[in-house]
């Protein structure tokens, strides 16, 4: 790769936001390996791709989450006090986390729900669905990223504040992130909160590879869309034909790797003065880890936390989890 000049985008015709994504591009691809955060999936064409992936046959977490969510809905909520607000972290559309508010709504009668998210569409559609469906919802949506949300969301006047983060998310963190993430968290959120954070397992390697390299191509798609949207948003002039999908499994660190590799000898142009970014045949971008935890790693996760994993909810085959954790 050459760089010449300085890494100012001053001069090209990008918006505000599409400068940090620059940034963020320039920093991953100039860096060996190359990688790109996987936030920058989720444009709208992203976000309706994972929507997709969440009901393909090969991608197990949603339909199993949602199982154990169904099965266990009344047990998980006479874990927690009728004065309660449920904070959901990432809720996007808000599907899952409904079985969850009607369990609470016919325990307790009402609720009020804060989902945090970064996609302001989405989430303030869903947000007006919800109060519309259910009378004795409040519902009090924060577009922002999670600590942000969370910090001016939890309420210190003996309401109980459940945070909710499910899907998996978490998995997008590395082991240490995760640890100084909820580290944060727990320390803004006090003693009156409890965490209900869904989990993925370590499995067999190649139900976790076709978890993320359907038969279909969505997940493909959805990968090379992040190309896609270089091209859109930067001006880059990224080949998606020269580029290959690939989800491989590392089981030593526990973590899905998905990457688009070059498929030639290859250089890519962008909108930003002097930037070129070259490919050797085979070379790759690294655009996402989803680490997979077991149990005993959920539970040390826990304790480095200062939090404790008061109860744990499994699917039969035992490839999701959702975990209850409450400050030590
Ligand atoms: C949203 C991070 C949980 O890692 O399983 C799905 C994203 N990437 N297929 C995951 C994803 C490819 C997903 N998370």
């Amino acid at each position: 790769m050459t760089k010449t000049g300085t890494l100012s985008t001053g001069n090209s015709i990008l918006t505000e936001n599409n400068k940090i994504f620059a940034q963020d591009v320039i920093k991953g691809l100039s860096t060996s390996p190359k990688q790109i955060p996987s936030v920058y999936f989720y444009d709208e064409k992203g976000s309706a791709l994972f929507e997709t992936i969440c009901e393909l046959p090969e991608y197990y977490p949603t339909r199993t989450e949602t199982q154990i969510l169904r099965h266990h809905g009344r047990d998980i909520v006479q874990h927690f006090p009728s004065k309660l607000q449920i904070i959901e972290l990432g809720s996007g559309s808000s599907v899952k986390t409904r079985i969850l508010l009607e369990s609470f709504l016919n325990e307790h009668g009402s609720a009020r729900y804060v989902p945090i998210d970064v996609s302001a569409s989405i989430l303030n559609q869903s947000a007006r669905e919800l109060e519309n469906r259910y009378n004795e919802l409040t519902v009090q949506p924060v577009t922002a990223r999670y600590e942000q949300g969370v910090a001016q969301s939890i309420l210190h006047d003996g309401t109980h504040n459940l945070l909710l983060w499910l899907g998996s998310s978490i998995g997008n963190f590395t082991r240490t992130e995760a640890v100084e993430f909820l580290n944060t968290i727990r320390g803004m959120s006090g003693a009156n909160a409890s965490f209900l954070i869904g989990i993925d397992l370590r499995k067999e390697r190649t139900l976790l590879e076709k978890a993320y390299n359907d038969a279909q191509g969505v997940t493909a798609a959805f990968n090379l869309n992040l190309l896609e949207r270089m091209n859109r948003e930067l001006l880059a002039d990224f080949d998606l034909s020269a580029f290959r999908h690939l989800s491989k499994y590392d089981e030593e660190k526990g973590r899905v790797e998905m990457h688009l590799v070059s498929q030639k000898k290859q250089t890519v142009h962008f909108d930003v003065p002097g930037f070129t970014v070259h490919f050797e045949e085979g070379e790759s971008i690294h655009t996402e880890n989803s680490y997979k935890y077991n149990i005993n790693e959920i539970e040390d996760m826990a304790y480095q936390t200062g939090l404790i994993l008061k109860q744990q909810w499994l699917d039969p085959q035992k490839w999701f989890s959702l975990n209850l954790f409450i400050p030590k």
